[in-house]
């Protein structure tokens, strides 16, 4: 048979609210032109995030009952523990929220003025974290990654050449730790190949510097590699999984992405060291080791959503439906990132409204529309997100402008994706007529969460 299917039943179903186009007009104003800020409610389809707004299935809901409240020792812990272990190998795991505090973490320990962590590309939240420390983070993203129009099978593999002279050049005292992000979210949601973790670890031992894999999509980047790298095709997701990890000294992930849950993350290391100081830090900003932030019924649901995401059913649907959303559009002429990535779609704001500058939020402009036409939340990844000011005020624009559709797991339908593709196409086909947009109020962190505009 040719349709991949959902490879679930639905059993319990949330509706969704429908407001006219002069409805939503108001209320994106009131918002400030900033869908962050509208109310869920008023939103028809959310694709704003993948994070932490999966379907739980049966057995993470029967997990919910049976977490163990206990402070120190609960038996959730332990289940969550194992199923951790049982991906990563990782010796030592300590729960956390969610990502970033993982993060925090990490770079509270690690980071400090003077230093630097290259990646391949740093999520907002895990470059923030560096920053606050005083710390550099560096994008080392290969050059195929930065061109949204060409398609290659590994868009979000590291710059090995460019790794090595950084190295050379901030010298390794000065590089506590390297991460590899997968998939790399801020680029497209583009995997890294197996050959590309290989090659950077095999780099980074020359200079003893530790690897760290963001591993939030990382079910998603195994089935990448099955499918499109040679000398996979016969493995097993978990596999591939354990010889992701056992190319890693440590591993920061949200569960909130591939663990099915709504809320959940970890780091884990082999480095027993580092290990004590990041317990230490835990308790004071997280929790108990054994908790980390997460009452006992989360961990329960993570340690079952990270038993389910290997299924290489759930995978195979879950790639090709966001494939099924970017074939769509790709045949509608709409400009994306290409290929589609493992999560989302990326419309590349750029080609898009080639009319509008950077300095106008060519992509702010593209989400705004999206969901005065059809009820569509997205998010914006371009200057507003990245972009910077020089000494004289002017932005420094980031190398794409984008808006990312992420696709929340196993929530969404084939004729509800369907219906995003018609209102994504309807607002290519008026593009001439959409305006930029100017900031009346911007945060000096992560601006885009809380940021308004007045459109031009
Ligand atoms: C690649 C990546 N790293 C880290 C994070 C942070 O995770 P959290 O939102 O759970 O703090 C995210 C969240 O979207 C992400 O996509």
């Amino acid at each position: 048979m040719k349709t991949i299917i959902e490879p679930f039943k639905i059993k319990s179903v949330e509706p969704i609210r429908f407001t006219t186009k002069e409805e939503r007009e108001k209320l994106l104003k009131a918002a400030g032109y900033n869908p962050f800020l509208l109310h869920a409610d008023d939103v028809l389809i959310d694709l704003l995030t993948d994070s932490g707004t999966s379907a739980m299935s049966s057995e993470q809901w029967a997990g919910i009952m049976r977490g163990d409240e206990s402070y120190a020792g609960s038996k959730s812990f332990y289940n969550f523990e194992d199923a951790v272990r049982r991906i990563t190998g990782m010796r030592f795991i300590i729960p956390t929220h969610q990502g970033r505090a993982a993060e925090k973490i990490l770079f509270s320990i690690t980071g400090g003025p003077g230093k630097y962590f290259p990646n391949n590309t740093h999520f907002d939240t895990t470059r923030a974290n560096i920053e606050f420390t005083g710390s550099e983070a560096v994008d080392l993203l290969n050059e195929t990654g930065k061109h949204p129009e060409i398609r290659a099978d590994f868009k979000g593999n590291m710059d090995i050449e460019k790794l090595e002279s950084f190295i050379k050049e901030k010298g390794k005292e000065n590089i506590p730790l390297c991460m590899i992000t997968i998939t790399n979210n801020s680029g497209g949601g583009q995997p890294v190949s197996m050959q590309n973790i290989r090659d950077v670890k095999k780099l980074l031992e020359r200079y003893n510097i530790p690897l760290f894999i963001d591993a939030c999509r990382f079910a998603e980047n195994a089935y990448f590699i099955k499918k499109r790298e040679k000398g996979y095709s016969g493995k097993s997701a978990l596999e591939i999984a354990w010889e992701i990890f056992s190319y890693a000294d440590g591993v920061t992930m949200s569960a909130k992405k591939d663990g099915l849950a709504n809320i959940g993350g970890f780091l884990a290391m082999n480095d027993e060291n580092l290990a004590m100081q990041c317990r230490n830090l835990l308790i004071v900003t997280e929790g108990f080791p054994t908790y980390g932030g997460l009452a006992g019924r989360d961990l329960e649901a993570v340690a079952q959503g990270l038993s389910e995401i290997l299924d290489e059913h759930y995978l195979q649907y879950r790639i090709r439906s966001v494939e099924y959303l970017g074939e769509k559009l790709i045949s509608a002429g709409v400009p994306i990132i290409e290929p589609p990535g493992g999560h989302a779609i990326y419309l590349d704001a750029k080609r898009f409204l080639p009319h509008i500058p950077p300095e106008q939020f060519p992509g702010q402009s593209i989400v705004c529309s999206l969901y005065i036409e059809g009820g569509i939340r997205g998010v914006e990844i371009g200057s507003l997100m990245f972009g910077k000011y020089d000494k004289s005020g002017r932005l420094i624009p980031p190398a794409m402008e984008l808006v990312r559709l992420a696709i929340p797991r196993r929530v969404y339908t084939q004729s509800h994706i369907d219906f995003v593709s018609e209102v994504v196409i309807e607002v290519f086909k008026k593009r001439d007529s959409l305006k930029g947009y100017k900031i009346t109020y911007e945060a000096p962190m992560l601006r885009h969460f809380t940021a308004r505009f007045d459109s031009l």
